[in-house]
């Protein structure tokens, strides 16, 4: 009896150990998912706390050079030294910066078409898991929906103000970021991570 259960404890010693010496694949996890949930929720709540507060303190006018300083620094600090990237993309673009590439275009229209069949909800999110170079890299979108604060700078034309639209044609000459209403989906966060 005793030589049987050894001999179990070794045959699982053996299994432990074949089974670390394999390289397993890397897999999308429930807890790497709510990281990415957690990266975009705070990446959106700060930009929105320093573009409400500019507003509120020194108005409109100075929260347009505030906002897109202040969005590329956000973005470029996460990206560099976190070994991920995140940052905001639109199909409609003011920054050129933001514009698509091939996944975010994919994840964009995914959300386009839950929109307009009124399908896109709170938990709306893309996955997708990329080879980068022979490393698995996670890329995450989650919606940016058009809220009443945004139609100062993203509304129809004719509502935004001289000085702002004036601010906008200098910085961003191909301005594509205008034009929506309360609801729209103006685009989305995108993370991209090593897995
Ligand atoms: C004070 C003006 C202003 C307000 C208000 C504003 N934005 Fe923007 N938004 C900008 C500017 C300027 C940029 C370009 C940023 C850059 O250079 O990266 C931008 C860029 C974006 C982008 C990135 C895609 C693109 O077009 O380049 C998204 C998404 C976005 N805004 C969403 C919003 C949402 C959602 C709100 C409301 C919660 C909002 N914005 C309110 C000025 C504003």
């Amino acid at each position: 009896m005793k030589k049987i259960i050894s001999l179990s404890a070794l045959s699982i010693f053996l299994f432990l150990v074949a089974g670390c010496g394999e390289k397993p694949t890397p897999e999308l996890t429930e807890q790497i998912k709510n990281g990415l949930r957690t990266d975009a929720k705070q990446f959106m709540e700060s930009l929105k706390t320093v573009l409400v507060k500019e507003m509120q303190t020194n108005g409109i006018v100075s929260a347009v050079s505030v906002c897109s300083d202040t969005a590329q620094i956000l973005t470029n600090n996460y990206g560099v030294n976190k070994g991920i990237y995140i940052k905001r993309v639109s199909f409609k673009y003011r920054n050129t910066n933001n514009k698509p590439d091939e996944v975010e275009a994919k994840a964009l229209k995914y959300f386009e078409e839950l929109k307009s069949s009124g399908k896109l909800s709170e938990t709306t999110e893309y996955y997708d898991v990329v080879d980068i170079d022979g490393i698995k890299n996670v890329r995450y979108l989650k919606p940016i929906i058009v809220q009443a604060p945004c139609l100062g700078c993203h509304g129809a034309v004719e509502n935004i103000g001289p000085d702002v639209k004036s601010i906008l044609n200098n910085k961003y000459p191909d301005d594509k970021a205008t034009g929506y209403q309360m609801d729209d989906l103006r685009g989305a966060v995108s993370i991209q991570k090593t897995l």
